[in-house]
């Protein structure tokens, strides 16, 4: 099924309180997609969810779950009852952990009569260098093995997607075709790149084949953020 390129983009409620978060909603009311992260539901609960829920908005959980399989079979039944679109879990947490996740999520949506959301692996977090994956985590395969690796096993778990850099898209796709790509680290050619260092635009992205694209400073720091997120709106139309 084709998405809408509007349903593509998710903005991150990159927020410290409520009353931010729904500052921002107001601001951007064109944006239908919003990810919670730690911090915002760390500080304001659950009933930021509901906030989203009342105006209709898909939600991406990104809560980056890590933990021995009871606990994070635990905490994805327990965030499937919020009736969430996308949740993430560490990958390197393996693969009992992973379809522990994955049966629980679909437990805990059942029980709640709500969808079941889509979980999300994160293989490597990009803040990870190749240096620290070496030398302090002493992990002897290079970056791109390890992140194939990770999304092989999220795959063979059960589990629907990956976070990703647009750099690896291509090497996540060598070895798996059915992941859905989510990715951040996304910047147009005319908003600055911030603290992000390797990233692609929008429409290279979308052509080396993400699924769903996380930009935020692009859009909420923008002057018209509605025009700015028509405008990249266009370009993943484009492609
Ligand atoms: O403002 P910007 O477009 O850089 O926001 C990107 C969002 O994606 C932030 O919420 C950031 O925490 C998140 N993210 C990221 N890189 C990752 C994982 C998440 O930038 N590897």
């Amino acid at each position: 099924m084709s998405i809408a390129p509007a349903d593509r983009i998710i903005v991150p409620l990159d927020v410290p309180s409520a009353e931010e978060a729904i500052a921002l909603l107001d601001r951007v009311p064109e944006v239908n997609f919003w990810k919670v992260g730690l911090e915002l539901f760390v500080s304001a609960g659950p009933a930021v969810l509901q906030e989203l829920k009342t105006r209709d908005k898909k939600i991406f959980l990104d809560l980056k779950f890590h933990d021995i399989p009871n606990t994070m079979a635990g905490a994805c039944r327990a965030a499937s009852r919020y009736g969430v679109d996308f949740l993430t879990v560490h990958a390197p947490a393996a693969k009992t952990a992973l379809a522990a996740s994955q049966a629980a999520a679909e437990e805990g949506a059942a029980a709640a009569g709500v969808k079941a959301p889509m979980l999300l692996a994160v293989t490597v977090l990009t803040s990870i260098s190749t240096r620290s994956l070496a030398f302090e985590l002493k992990v002897p395969l290079e970056m791109l093995d390890y992140v194939q690796q990770m999304a092989l096993m999220a795959q063979d778990s059960g589990i629907g997607g990956c976070v990703c850099s647009p750099l690896e898209i291509e090497g996540i796709r060598q070895v798996c075709d059915d992941l859905i790509l989510v990715c951040p680290g996304v910047r147009p050619t005319w908003a600055a790149k911030g603290d992000q260092r390797r990233v692609k635009t929008p429409g290279d992205a979308i052509k080396a084949g993400a699924n769903y694209l996380v930009i935020g400073r692009p859009i909420t720091q923008a002057e018209d953020p509605a025009a700015a997120f028509g405008r990249i709106c266009e370009e993943i139309a484009a492609v």
